[in-house]
């Protein structure tokens, strides 16, 4: 039997991917320093198949230990689990910097090390790699930016690594989704509607947007696709966004004409 495995499954766009992904059958494995009870739950009263490991995806051995207890053979990985850390240059301290780039790009390189051999048995299979809008643009803060940075330089160089082993590998880059990691931020007015003014689309994103592009990457619609990264962001890096000054522009190049 194949499963899925999913980190960060407790909450979130992890816990959105656990849900679209147990949509296809497989058993979906629920990886979460903080539990995924809520997760499993949802996952079986939707009639899926779940499994939930509390497990820190730092720790090599731990995870290790997880993947020899799936419930079938890993065909698909959604990694997921991450941190932020608000904080500039200056106040970041070496431990918090050392922290964010541990578990957001370490933990996706010790998940990664452990699965493929056992994917490869398997036959092969498709891992996708929740990086961030912040990895391609100055948005955020520097460890977080730096670790989703190496997020999607990781899934490029792994592409031509993996693919010999009939293993794709693609990333998706949020924007912003209201979840677990910008409940705090959000719940401030001012940065949620600066925030909406941001993106065209004109709405926050939500979990099940990010989750329904992970499918789509995981699934067999995108066979012929790895290497690439999936902007999903409501069109928010797509342009400069002129604020006040753009209705300005806007009529000052009418007038020209
Ligand atoms: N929310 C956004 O706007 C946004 C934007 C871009 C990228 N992302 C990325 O999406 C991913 C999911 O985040 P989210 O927004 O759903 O946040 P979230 O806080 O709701 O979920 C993150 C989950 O990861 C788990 N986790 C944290 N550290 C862990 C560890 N060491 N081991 C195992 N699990 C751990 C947490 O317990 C939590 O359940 C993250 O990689 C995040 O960087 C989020």
């Amino acid at each position: 039997m194949d499963c899925t495995v999913i980190t960060g499954a407790g909450s979130g766009i992890g816990r959105a991917c656990a849900l679209r992904l147990s949509e296809t059958g497989a058993p979906v494995a629920l990886l979460d320093v903080a539990g995924a009870a809520e997760t499993r739950g949802e996952v079986e009263a939707r009639g899926g198949e779940a499994v939930e490991f509390t497990v820190d995806v730092t720790d090599d051995d731990a995870i290790r230990e997880v993947l020899d207890r799936l419930p079938g053979n890993p065909r698909t990985l959604v990694n997921a689990a991450g941190i932020i850390v608000r904080k500039t240059l200056l106040e970041c301290s070496l431990e918090e910097w050392r922290r964010v780039l541990d578990v957001n790009l370490t933990g996706y390189f010790v998940l990664l090390r452990n699965i493929v051999p056992r994917m490869a048995d398997a036959g092969g299979g498709s891992i996708v790699q929740v990086a961030s809008i912040a990895g391609h643009t100055g948005y955020g803060f520097s460890s977080y930016t730096a670790s989703k940075g190496g997020v999607l330089a990781l899934t490029r160089q792994l592409a031509a690594e993996l693919a010999g082993k009939g293993i794709r590998i693609n990333s998706v880059s949020p924007g912003v989704v209201e979840s677990g990691l910008n409940r705090d931020t959000l719940g401030n007015e001012l940065i949620r509607s600066a925030t909406v003014d941001n993106i065209p689309l004109g709405r926050l994103g939500r979990p099940d947007d990010i989750a329904r592009v992970v499918a789509f990457l995981a699934g067999p619609a995108s066979e012929f696709v790895t290497g690439a990264d999936l902007v999903a962001d409501g069109g928010m890096i797509s342009t400069i966004h002129w604020g006040a000054a753009g209705g300005e522009l806007h009529s000052f190049h009418s007038k020209e004409q």
